[in-house]
């Protein structure tokens, strides 16, 4: 299976959702091998997986790749190989590139384009703006293509009710694009762990003393294996989507 986080907007949590859910338990009990595979010359992921070999961390299921080069031929190859031997690819699509080449790529190969989305005007316009029509003219290009594109609610007040959230992007969203049935809320957690090369897990372990902070990473442990099982079915087929 390959998933791509597909956003034009930057800090939508991208590259936090595809580490996380490439180590997530419910991946790690579907494949086998999965790639996490960074489409970014800035490399923020590069640098992050760099800590963790520093630090000796198990890298367990999950390789590492970075493909900085913008050459159409040279990163379309890079990911069709590493398509090949790995059981779930897991990808981290830059926002914005040149002719934004990598986004269309990646909407074009992936079985399952995941869209972070906050629930506000202003990311809905962008989205209807820049990446809507990029969706639309592959779509329009390869009509066979089986793949889904799917909304997921990211930056969720932890409390809100999430039926109305869907409700909210099933109004929305054009027909093509579903919303999945899993938000991603916003958690305090997240400012302070991936800084040292770890994933959620490993953070947990960390912090497993300290019942305040182990209770926050239990949390946004939970909201990742949801949205991880989520995506396991809908990528099967079993559309458990609007
Ligand atoms: N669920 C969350 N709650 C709060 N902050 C988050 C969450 N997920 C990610 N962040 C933070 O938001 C910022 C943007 O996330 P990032 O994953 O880098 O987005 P992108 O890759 O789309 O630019 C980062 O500082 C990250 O730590
Ligand atoms: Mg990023």
């Amino acid at each position: 299976m390959i998933i791509g986080f597909v956003q034009t907007k930057g800090g939508t949590g991208k590259s936090t959702l595809a580490v996380n859910m490439a180590f997530s338990r419910s991946m790690g009990r579907e494949f086998d091998s999965i790639a996490l595979v960074e489409l970014d010359s800035q490399g923020t992921l590069k640098s992050w997986w760099e800590e963790r070999e520093e630090m000796g961390y198990d890298p367990g299921k999950v390789s590492f790749h970075h493909i900085s080069s913008t050459q159409k031929e040279v990163f379309q190859q890079g990911i069709k190989s590493i398509s090949d031997y790995n059981d779930l690819m897991v990808m981290d699509i830059p926002g914005e590139s040149t002719g934004k080449l990598h986004t269309r790529f990646a909407c074009a190969f992936c079985d399952l384009v995941i869209i972070p989305m906050r629930m506000s005007t202003n990311d809905e316009s962008a989205f209807m703006n820049n990446l809507y029509p990029i969706i639309k003219e592959v779509i329009r290009a390869v009509p066979e293509k089986k793949g889904q594109f799917c909304v997921l609610p990211v930056f969720t007040h932890p409390r809100l009710n999430s039926r109305k959230c869907f409700d909210y992007f099933e109004d929305i969203l054009p027909p093509q694009i579903l919303c999945l049935q899993a938000v991603y809320p916003t958690r305090s957690v997240y400012e302070n762990f991936n800084r040292k090369g770890l994933n959620l897990n490993e953070y947990a372990k960390l912090v497993e003393s300290n019942k305040k902070f182990s209770q926050r990473v239990e949390r946004a442990i939970e909201d990742i294996e949801k949205i991880s099982k989520i995506i396991i079915k809908t990528g099967k087929g079993n559309h458990d989507i609007i």
